[in-house]
């Protein structure tokens, strides 16, 4: 039975902490360049509708590190962008390769592309989820600090799709998380209610002095996500209060890490100062995309369905 990685909440933590096991062990093997080729002559299709960076570079690094290929395709130079149904493009792909990973807008589509497909499907971003950042975020929590789960964890900014996914996380992994957004800009109702329904231990507030008080996790993400760039100068205003600045860290733990998936928007929703300062863990935590994936790749892959 194949298994896709869509959203953090259809995973156990217990099977989210053995892709962190394989993936301590992909890093090692990674910086003492020691061979690892799990998924020898397999194929990743890598399907973008939304620019990337980090995503298309540490998935196509990821599967040739571990002996396989990358497929990189944009939907406007595929038949997708000229309307072919997802469910022709999953079963199309399904036969040809291994594994598929998608950027997108909506989380429908992903489902319905997984539920088509035959091989695994994973989520490069939606605009409901990034669970991928957030493995390589809490990997990176992990590396830096002891005992993860009794950690304070604050989110300031947008209650967008890392918000979102932060939710999750804190309802399957149970640690405390603090979400502070503007009225107007919560996280998504359904994911609220159905972390509330897992007795997650999270605390929702417009008030970002509260959250960041204590806190050992500081995190933020840009103020307009892709496809809200339209809304920029609005929600610019909407926002202010919800830096991250020497001023809110100064209000969390002495000891705190901060943290940021990039792309930023450095003097917006964080300083430069707090990007470059002692407490920024966000250039490891970019490069633990890398070790994360190869994990959920080769764990997933693993599971390879013939039909
Ligand atoms: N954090 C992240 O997903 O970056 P990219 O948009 O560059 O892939
Ligand atoms: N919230 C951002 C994350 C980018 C990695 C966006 O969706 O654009």
């Amino acid at each position: 039975m194949k298994k896709d990685f869509l959203c953090l909440s259809d995973w156990t933590r217990e099977e989210l902490e053995a892709i962190f096991e394989l993936c301590h062990d992909l890093k090692a093997k990674t910086k003492s360049y020691e061979p690892h080729r799990l998924l020898e002559g397999q194929t990743l299709a890598m399907i973008f509708e939304k620019s990337s960076t980090r995503t298309r570079i540490s998935f196509e690094v990821g599967m040739s590190q571990l002996g396989g290929h990358a497929l990189f395709l944009h939907s406007d130079t595929t038949q997708m962008g000229r309307g072919e149904p997802i469910k022709d493009t999953a079963r199309i792909m399904s036969g040809y390769c291994d594994g598929i990973m998608i950027r997108t807008f909506s989380q429908a589509a992903i489902e319905e592309l997984a539920k088509y497909s035959w091989i695994p499907v994973i989520n490069g971003l939606t605009d409901m989820y990034h669970p991928c950042q957030i493995m390589a975020d809490l990997f990176t929590v992990i590396e830096h600090k002891e005992h993860y789960r009794e950690l304070k964890y604050c989110w300031i900014g947008d209650g967008n799709n890392m918000a979102n996914s932060w939710i999750n996380a804190a309802s399957v992994f149970g640690f405390e998380l603090r979400v502070a957004t503007p009225k107007g800009y919560e996280p998504d109702t359904m994911v609220v209610a159905r972390a509330k329904k897992a007795g997650a231990k999270i605390l929702y507030t417009n008030d970002p002095v509260e959250a960041a008080r204590g806190a050992d996790v500081l995190n933020t993400d840009v103020w307009a996500s892709m496809g809200q760039e339209s809304e920029q100068q609005e929600r610019a205003k909407a926002f202010t209060g919800y830096q991250i600045n020497d001023e809110l860290l100064a209000l969390a733990d002495s000891d705190c890490v901060v943290m940021h998936c990039l792309p930023a928007h450095r003097g917006e929703e964080i300083t430069d100062s707090v990007i470059e300062g002692k407490h920024s863990i966000i250039f490891q935590e970019a490069e633990n995309r890398l070790h994360v994936q190869k994990a959920i790749m080769a764990t997933l892959m693993e599971f390879k369905a013939c039909n």
